[in-house]
């Protein structure tokens, strides 16, 4: 799954323009891979824009709870307008907003509750990198997400290191692919009924690295974000993505 994470960007002629020029880039096969999160805002567009397609369009994030929570939305109010997925624990809302993974755990929950599927980000700073506590850091982050009182059917992660957002740098697709492998060994172990999460990659994603990124086995999409703004290049990645996973 290629997923494209809007952030804060975008209006509603931008939008449209994106949403023309990607359309016309892809074959209609193409779109059973790809997921769009826009802006809150910008979600109803943009699942009216792809209505009649297969691309799942989601949120970059909801609260555990609706009612008296000013500036949220709950997962169930996200259900109900047709979302189908959503970013969770986004290494910007756990340093901006303080989010801690007993929040994120009970976010999981949430959404699984609504039928809306979860992807749950985790990566290492700099320093830990440096010091070789990426995996530590990774398990300790995958153990306190995952809800316990759930039996998951289905969970994908997106492996962002803190250091490659946004930055253009990016670690080896091979250390990427095996710490992949790691990331799946520890949900295997972390859940009730064992499963295999998908892994997605993130974190300075373009169409000039993809290539490298979509050739190793445990690497099974991307989530990109400045990348994805721009119509053409996301086109391109999901294209490299097709044709380099033969789907
Ligand atoms: P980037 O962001 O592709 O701009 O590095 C990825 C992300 O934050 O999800």
């Amino acid at each position: 799954m290629i997923v494209a994470n809007w952030k804060a960007n975008g209006d509603i002629k931008k939008n449209y323009l994106w949403c023309e020029t990607f359309q016309n880039l892809l074959d209609k096969s193409s779109f059973n891979y790809v997921g769009i999160s826009p802006s809150h805002i910008h979600f109803h567009q943009l699942n009216t824009f792809f209505k009649e397609t297969n691309v799942m369009i989601g949120m970059q994030d909801i609260y555990i709870e609706g009612g008296a929570i000013t500036g949220s939305i709950s997962a169930e109010m996200a259900s109900a307008d047709g979302c189908s997925f959503c970013l969770v624990g986004h290494s910007e809302r756990r340093e901006i907003f303080n989010e801690d993974g007993n929040l994120i755990s009970k976010k999981i929950s949430s959404l699984l509750k609504n039928n809306i599927k979860p992807i749950l980000c985790i990566g290492e700073s700099f320093e830990e990198h440096k010091a070789g506590n990426t995996r530590d850091k990774l398990k300790s982050q995958i153990i306190e997400s995952i809800p316990k009182s759930y039996v998951l059917n289905e969970l994908i992660i997106a492996y962002e290191p803190i250091w490659a957002i946004g930055s253009g740098k990016t670690p080896e697709a091979e250390e990427v692919n095996s710490i992949h492998e790691f990331i799946k060994d520890v949900v295997q172990s972390a859940t009730a009924n064992n499963i295999v999460p998908k892994v997605l990659y993130g974190g300075s994603v373009n169409d000039i690295n993809a290539s490298d990124f979509f050739d190793e086995d445990s690497i099974d999409g991307a989530l990109v974000g400045g990348a994805s703004l721009d119509a053409n290049i996301f086109a391109n990645i999901v294209n490299i993505y097709k044709r380099l996973k033969k789907i």
